[in-house]
Order: C-alpha cells, then structure tokens, then sequence
C-alpha cells in the first residue's frame, strides 16, 4: 500500500518534536510537507525548532513553512511553563540546517494540496489557526483534504483551565472555524492522549535504541517529565501530539466514537472548552478519540524511532 501524505502543522514543543520524529520515522506515511504555529512559544521559536529537530533527524527534501504568528482573536498564550523559553528547553540542539520557506505556511499548504497525488491527511498538533485560515482562504480545496487529525480538545477536563485544552484554548475561533467546515475530523483530546504516558519503562526502552534521534527523544522527554512534575504533579508526561500521527498510522490503535462537538466561545469559566455531545441530539461533525491501545502504541514509537 502506497504511504499516507500527511502535512504536519506543528508548535514544537517537546510532544511535537516526538510526533514529528515518529511521523518521519514510519514507513506508512510521507510527510509530504512541515508547517508552523504560534503556540507553545513564538513563531520564530516554534519554526527554529521545527528545523532543528528536523536537522537532528537528517530529513532531506523538506523545508518548514512559517504560519501564524498570533491566534485569530483572542490575546496570545504561550506554554513556557512546560515547554521552557525556547519552546523546547532540555537538549542539546544543532543550529538548523533546514531551510525556511519563503512561502507562507497557509500558502504552502494550499500548493501541497494542490499538488499531491491523492488527498492529504493534516495532522495539527497546536492551535488550529493555520488550519482555520487555509479553510476560509481555500475553500475549493477541502476535497483535497482527506482528514484532519488534530491533537487538541478533551472530553472532559483540561488543563490550561478547569474546562479547556491548550492547543483548543490558545486559539478557540479558529478552532471553531475548523468545527464547521464540514471536513473530516478526528479530535484526539486529552482524554486520549493521558493513556500514552511516558513512564520510566518506555523512556528506557528508547534509551536502549542507538543514534542521535533516541537520544533526542529522551532528553525530550526528561526536561517534559520534571515540567509535568512541577506543574501537574503527574509522575510521568503523556506525550500528546505522537498520539495524533499514531492514529494516522495504525487507526486500530485508537477507538474512536461520533459526536458533535462546538468549541465554546462565550463562556466566562469555560473559554475553549470542547464541548463533546455523545448523546446523539445533534449530528457528528467529528470522531472522538476515547481509548488507545497503550502497548501498541509504544511498539508503534519505538519502530519508528528505530528507523531514524
Ligand atoms: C498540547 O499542548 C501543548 O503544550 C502540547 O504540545 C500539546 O500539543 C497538549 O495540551
Ligand atoms: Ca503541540
């Protein structure tokens, strides 16, 4: 079977960096183009250190795209409190060796689509406001698209607020947007993402693997392990955005359920909450994720990494 184009749409973070390396890293897609956010740090940050990981990986024939440098309407927020100043505090990285596109991310995007051999499958992994303004700008192309798999959301808590995710509270508009534009959708939420945590068993096992990018991995995920330490007093970090890639990979990894889901927009306690209705009242503009296979799942992580 000929491999999944994929578009990676990125705020890297020390998850990000993870998703990114298990996407180049299996066999079942081709990362067909690399875009950046403003999310866990500035864009400038995010896109220096989309090309750092990049370079650490060897990837050839990529360059990353720059996108939005602030969310649609609300102020900015960032993540320095997990993802440290830089975006990606912890390891040694290389000075970049990737080239930055001129082209804008949305246009990047629009000229992948355009160009590709079948639908592509986005993969975002931060706030939606790349996705959000390539829908609006381009309409025409959303039959190019053949899914959209982002990490963001949660049926239940978050954690930025009692009711909201990071990646849907950054940027709630534009997660809107993106809601209701009748594309295919998958939100892999929180919900999800906390059955894939690193413990120190995982950690180990790619410690066990040789060459440069395990290595990346796990200083990646030494410097996440003592921020969600600190800040939510969990022992180990669910690496969030590798989840999202694995349900392109292997979809059996990851049940999901139909629902409707609106992002709240309003609420003065509940400002980005993804507000998922399982009952069936209104129709499914989207499938949740609910349950992952874990030990598949880091088989999944571990082939890949191995690749690299
Ligand atoms: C999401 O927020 C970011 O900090 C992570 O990179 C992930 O995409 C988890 O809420
Ligand atoms: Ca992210």
């Amino acid at each position: 079977m000929s491999p999944t184009p994929v578009i990676l749409d990125m705020d890297p973070g020390h998850d990000d960096a993870i998703a990114m390396l298990v996407a180049l890293g299996s066999p079942a897609l081709e990362v067909v183009g690399i875009t950046t956010v403003a999310g866990n740090q500035t864009l400038a940050r995010t896109t220096r250190n989309a090309c750092r990981v990049l370079t650490v990986a060897g990837a050839r024939g990529l360059e990353v795209a720059a996108g939005a440098d602030r969310p649609l309407v609300r102020d900015q927020v960032l993540a320095a409190d997990i993802h440290g100043e830089s975006g990606l505090d912890g390891p040694i990285l290389p000075d970049p060796r990737v080239a930055v596109a001129e082209e804008p991310a949305v246009l990047h995007m629009a000229r992948l689509l355009r160009a590709a051999r079948a639908p592509v499958t986005l993969i975002p992994t931060g706030p939606l406001t790349n996705v959000a303004l390539l829908l609006r700008l381009f309409p025409e192309l959303a039959g190019r698209i053949r899914e959209i798999v982002w990490m963001g959301g949660s049926t239940r808590e978050g954690n930025v607020t009692p009711a909201a995710e990071f990646n849907a509270f950054a940027d709630p508009e534009a997660a809107h947007v993106v809601f209701t534009a009748g594309v295919a959708l998958r939100m892999v939420g929180l919900n999800l993402t906390h059955q894939a945590v690193a413990t120190p068993d995982v950690v180990e096992r790619i410690a066990a693997l040789p060459g440069p990018v395990p290595r990346l991995v796990v200083d990646l995920l030494e410097f996440f392990t003592a921020s969600y330490r600190r800040v939510f007093a969990m022992p180990a970090p669910p690496v969030h955005d590798a989840c999202a890639v694995a349900a392109v990979i292997d979809p059996g990894l990851v049940t999901s359920v139909p629902a409707h889901v609106a992002v709240e927009l309003g609420g003065r306690h509940t400002y980005g909450a993804t507000v998922v209705d399982r009952g069936g009242a209104r129709p499914a503009n989207c499938q949740v994720a609910v349950e992952l296979d874990r030990s598949g799942f880091w088989d999944l992580v571990t082939a890949a990494l191995a690749r690299l």
